[in-house]
């Protein structure tokens, strides 16, 4: 560690189809957003995060990569405006710009695989089970398919753990408005994953259901490759039925997702659920952004087509 400063960023993302089906194998889409989480990361004497003292049990994916990493006694600066906890990929952005910087500080190349492996396996510790569509898409940026058909995009690179295997795929993702609208509930992953993987564990149900999500999200996948928006829709309003089902979703997101329906193609809890976000996909943002505040709900226009991790002067 001879350098100064290093700074990264990486953008949050959406989940567009597929969400905790993927953590099982089967293909899933997200899209990076238009809000970032950046990190300032410099040599110190001890371990500080924002100007104190870091307890590293407290932040579990910062420990994985300074030990994955071999680095001790540094100082992180952060900025985000991801809200946290929200399905938006907050973790996954911090993973994959504090393992940029961290990298860049060890006078490594800038390789993005290399990230999106750091940034993976400190997700899935943190998480207790995880699949990389958070921190591919966090790192890749833009459109990310896995275990999409290979004719969906450009392949990245391929994943496996746990008896699965992610293959990753570049999507070009057509021209699509999309509104966000945040519960204000917070929701951590990790237990949400938990509680899928208790369900499949004691009903065979509950795998019937994510087969279901695989199905639908190829489906998705197919319609938007066509540029069939309404199709593409009718898929995401499918595939929040089935995660209702898996027992993820809340009267909140309930309330959200059926308040933008009437102005929507299709509209979905986004991430791992039990509060967070959901999305709709819209050509009529100003409704539905109305729409979702009459409910409570705190909506944002989200913008695509975002670059993923990159070094910061
Ligand atoms: O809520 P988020 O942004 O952390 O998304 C989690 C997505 C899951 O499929 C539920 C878990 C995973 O690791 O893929």
């Amino acid at each position: 560690m001879s350098r100064r400063y290093s700074k990264a960023s990486s953008p949050g993302k959406f989940i567009l189809l597929g969400e905790h089906a993927v953590v099982y194998g089967k293909p899933a889409v997200a899209l990076a957003i238009d809000k970032r989480f950046r990190c300032k990361i410099s040599p110190s004497y001890g371990n500080f995060l924002n100007g104190m003292e870091m307890d590293l049990s407290r932040h579990p994916h910062i420990r994985h990569l300074m030990l994955r990493n071999r680095v001790n006694n540094i100082s992180i600066e952060t900025e985000s405006n991801i809200p946290s906890s929200s399905g938006l990929g907050s973790s996954g952005a911090l993973s994959s710009a504090i393992s940029a910087a961290i990298k860049d500080l060890n006078n490594e190349i800038f390789n993005k695989e290399e990230i999106a492996k750091d940034s993976f396996s400190a997700e899935y510790h943190a998480q207790g089970r995880a699949s990389p569509l958070d921190t591919s898409c966090c790192t890749f940026g833009n459109g990310v398919a896995l275990n999409c058909p290979a004719e969906c995009g450009k392949r990245l690179m391929s994943i496996e753990k746990d008896g699965n295997r992610w293959d990753i795929n570049q999507i070009s993702v057509p021209k699509m408005t999309f509104v966000v609208g945040y519960t204000g509930i917070k929701a951590p992953t990790g237990p949400l994953v938990n509680k899928v993987r208790k369900f499949k564990e004691h009903n065979r149900f509950a795998s019937d259901i994510i087969d279901e999500i695989g199905k639908v999200t190829l489906e998705g996948v197919s319609s938007m490759m066509k540029n069939d928006i309404e199709q593409l829709g009718r898929r995401m309003t499918e595939d929040h039925k089935l995660l209702s089902i898996l027992g993820v979703s809340c009267n909140e997101l309930n309330k959200l997702v059926d308040a933008s329906l009437q102005y929507s193609y299709g509209a979905k809890l986004t991430g791992s659920g039990g509060g967070g976000s959901m999305i709709a996909l819209t050509d009529k943002p100003d409704k539905v952004c109305e729409a979702i505040s009459l409910r409570g709900g705190t909506p944002f226009i989200v913008n695509t087509d975002v670059e993923g991790v990159k070094l910061e002067e």
